[in-house]
């Protein structure tokens, strides 16, 4: 797996399963085919444009929030010098600031993504950390006609407030991360939030694979070859 992009290189590249879209969902069809050898070369990132770059840091904040502290203080102090370096590759010395800062959010980034994700690579349970953000934004990523990222980022910034309502994080953590994906130019409001029908069903659907990928898996004793 060779990576261009930012989601490609530290998520969708690492990543176990392939997917497509279908019959107006996110990622509704795929199998798990993990990739033999998966490359991220942040040099790619120089030519990618600079909203398809900030959409795909958020998978990097997601990553932070839920496994990695140093990588999310690592992300405060290069804030959006990492986009306009496009992770030190342009116009930087090598052995600059946000040079070093970049290979060290990519490795966290990698870091935290494999140990998560390879730890469970068949999906056989739902205690996913790397699922952060991807609650209800497969259900509103599309009709809301936003990019990946941004999506997630919503989904992500929704989740801290309804964690930070609950108890299990503090109003300074919450904001904290709230801060962090604004200073980036990420989305954490989109009016489709406010369509009853399609959060409810996005809850409703999320629920429904959680317990199918159960019920595929454990009563059969056996792995089966769908992503939903
Ligand atoms: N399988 C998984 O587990 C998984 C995980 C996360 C995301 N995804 C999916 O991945 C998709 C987003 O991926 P993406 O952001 O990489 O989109 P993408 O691959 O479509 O790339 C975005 C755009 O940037 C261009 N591009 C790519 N690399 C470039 C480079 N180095 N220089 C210049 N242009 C370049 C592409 O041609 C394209 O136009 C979403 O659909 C998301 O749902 C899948």
């Amino acid at each position: 797996m060779l990576s261009t992009s930012i989601v490609a290189g530290i998520d969708a590249g690492p990543s176990p399963r392939t997917c497509c879209d279908g019959f107006g969902y996110k990622n509704l069809f795929g199998a798990y085919h993990p990739p033999v050898l998966s490359i991220t070369d942040r040099f790619f990132f120089k030519t990618l444009r600079e909203g398809w770059l900030r959409h795909g840091i958020i998978e990097i904040i997601k990553m932070a929030v839920v496994k990695d502290a140093e990588l999310f203080r690592n992300l405060e102090a290069a804030g959006p010098a990492l986009i306009s370096s496009r992770f030190g590759t342009l116009d930087c010395e090598p052995e600059s600031e946000i040079s070093l800062l970049s290979q060290k959010i990519l490795g966290g980034a990698l870091r935290s993504y494999v140990a998560a994700e390879y730890g469970n690579l068949y999906e056989t349970h739902q205690c996913r950390p790397h699922a952060y953000g991807h609650t209800w934004s497969p259900g509103f990523e599309i009709e809301a006609g936003l990019l990946h990222g941004h999506a997630v980022a919503i989904g992500m910034g929704f989740g801290a407030f309804l964690s930070q309502r609950l108890g299990w994080i503090t109003e300074a953590e919450c904001q904290r991360i709230l801060a962090l994906i604004s200073s980036f130019g990420l989305s954490l409001w989109h009016d489709i939030l406010l369509k009853k029908e399609t959060l409810w069903s996005s809850q409703v659907k999320i629920f429904r694979s959680a317990a199918r990928i159960w019920w595929l898996r454990c009563p059969r004793g056996r792995l089966a070859n769908v992503a939903i």
